[in-house]
């Protein structure tokens, strides 16, 4: 897909931290690119190209062993930052320093992984819903939308009586009809797909967690069919 600098530099969520799990590579695409997710020993996110730079082999295919990735089909190692650092059929000779993943910067903020695939002239968008413990933010689930991520913002912002406000490029902040909070983040995975993330304030909203986790899902899932008729 032709992809406009701006839109690539900008940062974008690709996961929510809770679907990243210490020991898996889990696969996200952003704006087209595969990517392949996962973590150090030291729990910090790595966002790399899905892409093994020897023979091509999807990373989310291997395994994490040592604090490294390891590709499942040579078994060559990569550590934090994408350099090779052991290619078993050599096992004496330290790696070339040019055998490199391809990474991309990538920091987690208010339970959410972001992603930019350039150079971000910005920091990562101010979420007060989210960042202020108060609003008690609970995140209920990503939902895959076959539709643009302009679209669904666009369709929202015009169709809902949330009121939503967009901070940002593919962020909606609003309040439903009892007077919680919405945050959803929306994810340009390609042209004509998207993940959306919703999350919930639970300062208002009566009843538990699983309670009001249920009520915005099935709410989302009756946007979701407007969202993909294109309504
Ligand atoms: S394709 Fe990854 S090690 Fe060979």
């Amino acid at each position: 897909m032709t992809l406009d600098t701006n839109t690539a530099n900008n940062w974008s969520v690709v996961a929510a931290s809770v679907e990243v799990p210490a020991g898996e590579i889990v696969q996200a695409f952003l704006h087209g690119q595969e990517l392949a997710l996962w973590r150090n020993a030291a729990g910090e996110i790595q966002v790399w190209a899905n892409r093994c730079p020897h023979r091509g082999t999807r990373f989310t295919m291997g395994r994490i062993v040592d604090d490294q990735l390891s590709c499942g089909y040579h078994g060559w190692r990569f550590g934090s930052g994408g350099q090779c650092t052991y290619i078993p059929a050599h096992p004496k000779l330290p790696p070339p320093k040019t055998v490199c993943a391809k990474t991309f910067q990538a920091v987690e903020r208010y339970g959410m992984i972001w992603t930019s695939l350039g150079a971000p002239e910005a920091e990562v968008p101010q979420l007060q819903a989210l960042a202020d413990p108060e609003q008690q933010a609970l995140f209920c689930r990503s939902f895959v939308v076959y539709q643009s991520a302009g679209k669904v913002v666009q369709v929202l912002q015009q169709a809902s009586a949330h009121h939503y406000e967009s901070p940002q490029a593919y962020v909606l902040t609003g309040r439903d009809e009892a007077g919680a909070g919405l945050t959803l983040l929306v994810q340009p995975m390609a042209e004509d797909k998207s993940t959306v993330y919703l999350w919930a304030s639970g300062k208002h909203a009566a009843g538990d967690a699983n309670g009001i986790r249920q009520r915005h899902n099935a709410w989302f899932k009756q946007q979701r069919q407007q969202l993909e008729a294109g309504a």
